[in-house]
């Protein structure tokens, strides 16, 4: 890797490669979302049960270009190298299913106006603002299959790339949405609560589940809430079609944690390190099951706080061997499933059925 002005220059990525690493994100054929809008108030076509949300994408690939063009722009603008490390995050992957979501919750109400898309970046930059964060937060090494970007300029840039993204996104809300600013700020609130909550469990062992879920549903579940209500809100629909896509975005939130959580244990192409929580000492509802089960793993879990990573692998086995992970998927499975019943309240469209096809795929995902 080549340096200039002493910053590493990262080269630009092999999109094709990319595709087919991030196999959930296509931005390449014309976009169908227009007849998503028409069928809000026709008949809906029925989507096979298997389609994967890559073919999802597909249908959104107009809108997605375009949000993807505007993420590119987004970061670089502002002073180097706070935005080489963003432009680095945002080449290199990520399944955007947060502007999915936004884009298809407002196409069931209405048409994708300028506002929508522009809200959908903003939830991008929201998510990339916090895992340029998280990253420094976990001392994450791998992101999206490439070096995390703390690793390429150090956690200060990596920070400052972040509130680069975060202060883009509030800036694109107030422009071009102001109202969905203060929900937004909430949101914020409630993300950056979580990563502390979440933070506090490194020096105080707290496997208690009350405190998971508030992590959960404050550090993740809060934004694809926000995405989801604000789609809906800013296509017109009435507060209680808002508040039962709120409470989609909301379990479709926890399921996908829950199942990023299992990942951590489990998977195998999520470009992330594998036991990345396990060894930062982070208490994660597989971890916490797998201790009610078997007390003994305290001792172990301690030592691991206490920076010895010795006791990782032992733990990890004990871990799969107790079942808790497969516990795990069941219980996203009921998020899922009680998602895919909020969306049951509001009227019939094919975005409406493309969104639960979203929700199941996320569910099954294994990266
Ligand atoms: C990772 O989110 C952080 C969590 C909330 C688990 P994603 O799994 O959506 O990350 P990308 O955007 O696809 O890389
Ligand atoms: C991060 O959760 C959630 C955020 C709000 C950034 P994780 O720490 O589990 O995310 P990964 O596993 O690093 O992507
Ligand atoms: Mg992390
Ligand atoms: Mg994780």
């Amino acid at each position: 890797m080549t340096h200039a002005r002493g910053y590493p220059i990262v080269r630009p990525p092999n999109v094709l490669k990319l595709a087919k690493q991030a196999a959930l994100t296509t931005f390449s054929a014309n976009s169908a979302l227009s007849s998503l809008r028409s069928s809000t108030t026709g008949r809906p076509s029925e989507p096979r049960l298997e389609q994967r949300l890559a073919d999802i994408q597909q249908l959104l690939s107009e809108e997605l270009s375009w949000v993807e063009v505007e993420l590119s722009a987004a970061a670089r603008g502002g002073p180097a190298p706070a935005t080489l490390a963003a432009q680095h995050l945002l080449s290199v992957g990520g399944k955007r299913v947060r502007p999915t979501a936004l884009l298809l919750s407002a196409a069931c109400f209405g048409p994708v106006t300028d506002a929508v898309r522009h809200l959908a970046v903003a939830a991008e930059l929201v998510h990339s603002a916090t895992l340029l964060h998280d990253d420094v937060i976990d001392e994450g090494l791998d992101r999206r299959g490439a070096p995390a970007a703390r690793r390429l300029w150090g956690n200060g840039v990596s920070v400052l790339a972040g509130d680069l993204l975060l202060v883009h996104a509030l800036e694109r809300t107030e422009l071009h949405r102001p109202e969905a600013l203060p929900d937004l700020i909430v949101t914020l609130r409630k993300l950056v609560e979580g990563e502390i909550v979440q933070l506090r469990g490194r020096t105080e062992l707290d496997l208690s589940e009350a405190t998971y879920d508030v992590i959960l549903r404050n550090k993740t579940a809060s934004l694809f809430a926000w995405a989801t209500r604000t789609g809906a809100r800013t296509a017109g629909a009435n507060p209680a079609d808002q508040e039962s896509m709120a409470c989609f975005g909301e379990h479709l939130g926890v399921a996908f944690q829950l199942i990023d959580d299992v990942l951590d244990y489990t998977g195998e192409r999520t470009g992330k390190t594998l036991l990345s929580d396990l060894r930062e000492g982070k208490m994660t509802l597989p971890l916490v099951l797998a201790v009610a089960e078997r007390p003994e793993l305290v001792e172990q879990l301690s030592r691991i706080q206490r920076g010895d990573p010795a006791p990782v692998e032992a733990v990890c086995s004990s871990v799969v061997e107790s079942g808790a992970c497969e516990e795990v998927r069941r219980r996203a499975n009921r998020y899922t499933e009680l998602s895919v019943a909020a969306l049951q309240r509001i009227e019939l469209s094919t975005a409406r059925a493309l969104l639960e096809q979203v929700a199941r795929q996320l569910a099954e995902r294994a990266a």
